[in-house]
C-alpha cells in the first residue's frame, strides 16, 4: 500500500522535540500565572469575518496565507492565523465583557498560514499567545514586556534583543499616514509591488511591512511615525522606555517596526534571536487599543503578544534528557504478573518506568535496558519471584543486587525531577 505523508509545511513532533514544546507551555504556565494570567481555550476554526475584520484585509496574512473554506452550509470558516482575534471574539462573547475590570489571558496552541515553508517558518505553528485588556496604561506595556523578558529569560534564552515603536493613535496616524501617502505617492511607482502600489494608497503603512527588495528600498528613507506621535503617545511611549530602562531589556527603537497585522496602534515590539536565520522573530506584539470596539465588544483598550513556539525550539536543546527511572525485565512467564504490579506500584509512586512483555534472555533484556538508557535494570524471574525479591541493576557502574520486592524503591532512589528541567540555550 502506499503511505500517506504529511501536508507541506506540517510536522510531526517527536522526543526530544515535543518535550520542549511541553518545556515551553509549562514554563509559560509557571511564569505567566505569577502575574495573574489565566488559561483561556478557544476554537481553531473561526469565521471568516473575524480575521478579515481584526488582521487588516490588506495584510498578506488575509490577502494570501489564510486556510479558508466553505462548510457543509456554505458559510466561510477560517483555520486561525492568530490567536488575538479569537481571544478577543470569545472575551466579547463571555460575561467578562460588560465587567469592565481587567482581563488577563494567555493561550497555546497551533495556528496556520499558508506562507513559503523554510527555516523556522512553517505552514502550522504554534504559539504561547498572551492578552491583557482593559489597561490604559503605560506601565501595562511595561508589564507585558517585563512578563515576555522573563518567561524568555527563564527559558534559559539570553542572546536576544528586542526591538520596539510606536504607531501612534487615531489621533496622530491620519496624519502620518497622509505624509506616508504622500512620500510613497512621489517614489518611483515601479519600484514597488504590484501589491503595495496599491497599498501605497488604500494602508500606506504596509507598505513599510512589505519584504519585497524594492518595496524594502523605498520604505528606508520613509518618513518615521515616531517623528509624528501627538503628545499623549509620545507620553505614553516615553513612559514605556522609562520602566525598559530601569531593566536589564536589551531593547532598541526600530521606528519602521509596523507588524504585519493591521490592529497596532501605539506600542509594537518584536524579540529577535540572531542565531535562527532570516525568520529572527521569535516573538511580536503591541497595543491595540481600537479593536475590540471594532470586534463590537466594549471600547476598551488591550496589549498582548505572541511566541513563535518553532523559533523558541530552535534556540533550546535538550543537554541530557531525563533517562527512565527503570525497565522492569521479566525472564520467566511466571513472574509476569508480580512484575505488572510492581511496575504499578512503583509508578504510583511517581517512579517513571517501562516493562518489558516478552520473555527474552538475561542478555537480549539488558542490551533492550541499555538501548532505552535507563538509570536501573530491574530483574525478575523465577529463583527471585521464588525468594521474594528483584534484582536491581544500576546501569552506568553494572552493579547487580538482590533486592527484597518491599524495598524497590529504596534501591531506586528518589529523584523525581520532571524531564523538562532539562533544557538550555545552545
Ligand atoms: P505575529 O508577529 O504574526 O503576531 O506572530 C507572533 C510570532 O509567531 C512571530 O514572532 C513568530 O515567532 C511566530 N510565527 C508567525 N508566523 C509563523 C510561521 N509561519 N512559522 C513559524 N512561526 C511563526 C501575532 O500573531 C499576534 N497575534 C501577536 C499578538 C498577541 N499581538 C497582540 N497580542
Amino acid at each position: 500500500m502506499n503511505k500517506i505523508n504529511k501536508i507541506k509545511g506540517f510536522f510531526d513532533l517527536f522526543p526530544p522535540e515535543s518535550t520542549a514544546y511541553v518545556f515551553m507551555e509549562e514554563t509559560a504556565r509557571e511564569v505567566f500565572s505569577r502575574y495573574a494570567y489565566t488559561e483561556v481555550r478557544i476554537p481553531i476554526l473561526e469565521h471568516t469575518e473575524l480575521f478579515a475584520r481584526s488582521i487588516g484585509k490588506e495584510t498578506d496574512v488575509v490577502q494570501k496565507e489564510m486556510y479558508t473554506f466553505e462548510d457543509r452550509k456554505g458559510r466561510s470558516l477560517t483555520l486561525r492565523p492568530e490567536a488575538t482575534a479569537g481571544v478577543i471574539r470569545a472575551y466579547i462573547e463571555s460575561p467578562e465583557a460588560g465587567s469592565g475590570g481587567v482581563n488577563r489571558f494567555f493561550t497555546t496552541g497551533p495556528m496556520f498560514r499558508y506562507e513559503r515553508p523554510q527555516k523556522g517558518r512553517t505552514r502550522q505553528f504554534h504559539q504561547l499567545n498572551v492578552e491583557l485588556l482593559g489597561e490604559h496604561s503605560a506601565f501595562a506595556d511595561g508589564e507585558i514586556l517585563l512578563m515576555l523578558w522573563s518567561y524568555l529569560q527563564k527559558l534559559g534564552l539570553k542572546e536576544l534583543n528586542m526591538q520596539l515603536n510606536s504607531l501612534g493613535c487615531t489621533s496622530c496616524r491620519p496624519d502620518f499616514d497622509a505624509k506616508l501617502k504622500n512620500f510613497l505617492a512621489m517614489s518611483e511607482q515601479e519600484n514597488l509591488c504590484v501589491d503595495c502600489q496599491r497599498r501605497a494608497r488604500s494602508n500606506p503603512m504596509r507598505v513599510l511591512d512589505c519584504k519585497v527588495k524594492g518595496c524594502a528600498a523605498v520604505a528606508s528613507s520613509a518618513p518615521r511615525i515616531l517623528d509624528s506621535l501627538c503628545r499623549n503617545c509620545r507620553d505614553h511611549f516615553d513612559t514605556v522606555l522609562a520602566v525598559l530602562d530601569m531593566t536589564d531589556i536589551r531593547y532598541e527603537l526600530n521606528p519602521y517596526l509596523v507588524r504585519g497585522l493591521d490592529y497596532y496602534q501605539r506600542t509594537t515590539f518584536e524579540v529577535i534571536s540572531t542565531d535562527i536565520g532570516a525568520q529572527s522573530a521569535v516573538a511580536g506584539g503591541g497595543r491595540y487599543d481600537g479593536l475590540i470596539r471594532d470586534l463590537g465588544g466594549p471600547d476598551i483598550p488591550g496589549i498582548g503578544f505572541a511566541c513563535g513556539m518553532e523559533r523558541l525550539a530552535l534556540l533550546l536543546r535538550s543537554i541530557q534528557e531525563r533517562p527512565l527511572d527503570f525497565y522492569l525485565a521479566v525472564l520467566h512467564e511466571e513472574a509476569m504478573d508480580t512484575a505488572m504490579f510492581m511496575a504499578q506500584r512503583l509508578r504510583d509512586k511517581g517512579f517513571e518506568g517501562e516493562m518489558g512483555f516478552q520473555i527474552k534472555s538475561l542478555k537480549s533484556q539488558l542490551r533492550l535496558a541499555n538501548r532505552k538508557k535507563v538509570k536501573t535494570c530491574l530483574l525478575l524471574g523465577r529463583d527471585e519471584l521464588e525468594k521474594g525479591q528483584i534484582q536491581v541493576k544500576d546501569m552506568s557502574t553494572g552493579v547487580q543486587r538482590a533486592v527484597s520486592q518491599d524495598d524497590v524503591e529504596q534501591a531506586l532512589g528518589l529523584n523525581l525531577k520532571t524531564k523538562a528541567e532539562s533544557f538550555v540555550q545552545h
